[in-house]
């Protein structure tokens, strides 16, 4: 599923933080499986964002044209992401009609040649680097 409610939680431990939606599949699949990765999208991926925020529901295998692996745990690594983490279930809170699921990261790894997928104001874009505050563009001469 796509998620953008995620924050890091602890260093040592290494625990992150997703909320997920009671009446989505991956919440029934983080309970049953005690386990789930996140991966974060680059700049390219809009398209993956938007089928699993929903439209996969009507695909009879979502994960069918699209490269990916799995941990051995089960959860999905999406090829071509800015970053990945696998985790195993460390705590779940009640969070309304939201759960609060901490993950202990147990494996993880990152592309730093890639840009960001951002959602902002309601439409996916990319990250561009702020002005500088006295209106000097950085690297410009
Ligand atoms: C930008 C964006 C962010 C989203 N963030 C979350 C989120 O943080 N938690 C959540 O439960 N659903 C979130 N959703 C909605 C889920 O992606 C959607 O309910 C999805 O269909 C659930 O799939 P599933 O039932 O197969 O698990 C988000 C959707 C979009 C477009």
């Amino acid at each position: 599923m796509t998620a953008n409610a995620f924050t890091s939680v602890s260093l040592e431990p290494p625990v992150v933080l997703v909320s997920v939606d009671k009446r989505t599949a991956t919440w029934r699949y983080i309970v049953e499986s005690r386990a789930f990765a996140v991966n974060i999208l680059s700049g390219e991926q809009e398209h993956l964002a938007r089928r699993f925020a929903g439209p996969h529901r009507t695909l009879a295998n979502p994960f069918a044209d699209i490269a990916y692996s799995r941990r051995p745990g089960g959860a999905p690594l999406l090829r071509g992401v800015l970053a990945w983490l696998d985790c195993t279930l460390f705590r779940a809170y009640d969070g309304g009609d939201h759960s609060l699921f901490l993950g202990a990261v147990r494996d993880w790894d990152f592309d730093a040649s890639r840009a960001p997928l951002l959602f902002y104001r309601g439409a996916f874009v990319g990250l561009r680097p702020a002005p500088h505050p006295n209106g000097v563009v950085e690297g410009s001469s």
